[in-house]
């Protein structure tokens, strides 16, 4: 009746985290960003994959390529993260990204173009003898669904990201998830490991005792420790209530092409390893998670609107982003509770009730990796 969930070991313990990041995090699609954040020729973001630091550049023809953030010369780190805090009183090095999307390593110069092939490397590159086809920087994988940019640690093993999302995209394809953009965006960071994060998202029987608002709206969730819930064809929210906010309405134009269910029902997917997509009728909600250790998970959280809604003079996301904010809120605090009762000494795993059936996918998951 009860099945045992991963040992707290896996929840806690470097030696776990470091196997998911070989097993899991370098072997799979991991979002990272939503394209329009790297919209233009020269753009570029670094992103953080489980410790390896991965450069995503916007190159001159408009496409995306993604890198180690090493230079292959000795070594240098091309970029720091745009919101990386710097040293005080440290020196400001120049951005190795040129506008025209070259790639100019701060220390010695190397440079590269937004293929990753060095093209330049001062008193060196004029030598015939000098090999620069061999110093290419070392490639990632990078590839888009959605709006939701993907990158991969290994691509020469890569399988194709459309293997990877299965289903998913069938089952959201009336939601026009592409052209939405960022209306509002919640950076959180959360004292639990990411695989606590994805069951807590994967199941409702928590949803009563720890969203009395979201019951509150979404009834449904509270019936049966949220078992049996028809997450295909959406859940229903309460009577005269179709979407996620305060009031369980908008005054944002429904998604064009939704089914009845999915103009009034919410329907979520969680897109292993590290997105989560929550989806009411003329927003959706994304959580793209940051396994930052074994007790560490930054969550950002994207609130995606119609461009159209964004641009117009009324535009306010507060109706839905504070509310979800309260449902964050309370699921990172229960996270956390999770975190701190695992790594006790006597607990050496957990259970899953019947209703938490969802929560296999995650043991599953680990398993089968
Ligand atoms: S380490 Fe990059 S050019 Fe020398
Ligand atoms: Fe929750």
């Amino acid at each position: 009746m009860l099945e045992k969930s991963l040992p707290s070991c896996d929840y806690t313990g470097q030696t776990a985290f470091i196997r998911e990041k070989e097993t899991i995090f370098a072997r799979e699609w991991v979002a990272v960003c939503r394209e329009e954040e790297i919209a233009n020729d020269g753009d570029w973001q670094v992103f953080d994959i489980a410790g390896e630091s991965i450069l995503l550049v916007r190159g001159k023809g408009g496409g995306l390529s993604a890198f180690y953030n090493v230079c292959r010369h000795r070594g240098a780190r091309l970029c720091v993260p745009k919101d990386e805090p710097q040293k005080p009183g440290r020196a400001t090095l120049p951005s190795a990204v040129q506008p025209n999307g070259l790639i100019r390593c701060p220390y010695h110069a190397w440079t590269y173009n937004s293929d990753g092939a060095l093209i330049g490397a001062p008193f060196l590159s004029e030598d015939p003898a000098f090999p620069k086809q061999d110093f290419s920087l070392y490639p990632a994988g990078c590839d888009v669904w959605a709006g939701f940019v993907f990158v991969h640690l290994i691509p020469a093993e890569a399988r194709k990201l459309a293997d990877q999302l299965g289903a998913i995209p069938d089952r959201v394809q009336n939601y026009p998830l592409g052209s939405l953009r960022i209306g509002h965006r919640i950076r959180y960071e959360v004292d639990a490991n990411w695989k606590i994060v994805c069951e807590n998202y994967n199941e409702c029987y928590h949803c009563g005792p720890v969203h009395p608002e979201l019951c509150a709206l979404v009834p449904a969730f509270r019936s049966a420790g949220g078992a049996g819930l028809a997450w295909d064809d959406g859940i229903p929210h309460r009577p005269g209530a179709y979407t996620f906010t305060w009031s369980g309405t908008s005054t944002r134009a429904a998604f064009p092409g939704l089914s009845a269910a999915e103009r009034s029902n919410h329907k979520g997917e969680l897109a292993y390893p590290n997105l989560f997509l929550s989806l009411a009728c003329e927003h959706v909600t994304a959580y793209i998670l940051r396994p930052r250790g074994p007790s560490r998970t930054d969550v950002e959280c994207l609130f995606l609107f119609a461009p159209e809604e964004i641009n117009h003079p009324t535009f306010d996301h507060t109706d839905a982003s504070s509310f979800w904010d309260t449902v964050n809120q309370q699921d990172w605090a229960i996270c956390e509770r999770v975190q701190q009762g695992i790594s006790s000494r006597v607990h050496e795993h957990g259970y899953y009730a019947p209703m938490e059936d969802a929560n296999l996918d995650m043991r599953r998951y680990i398993q089968e990796r």
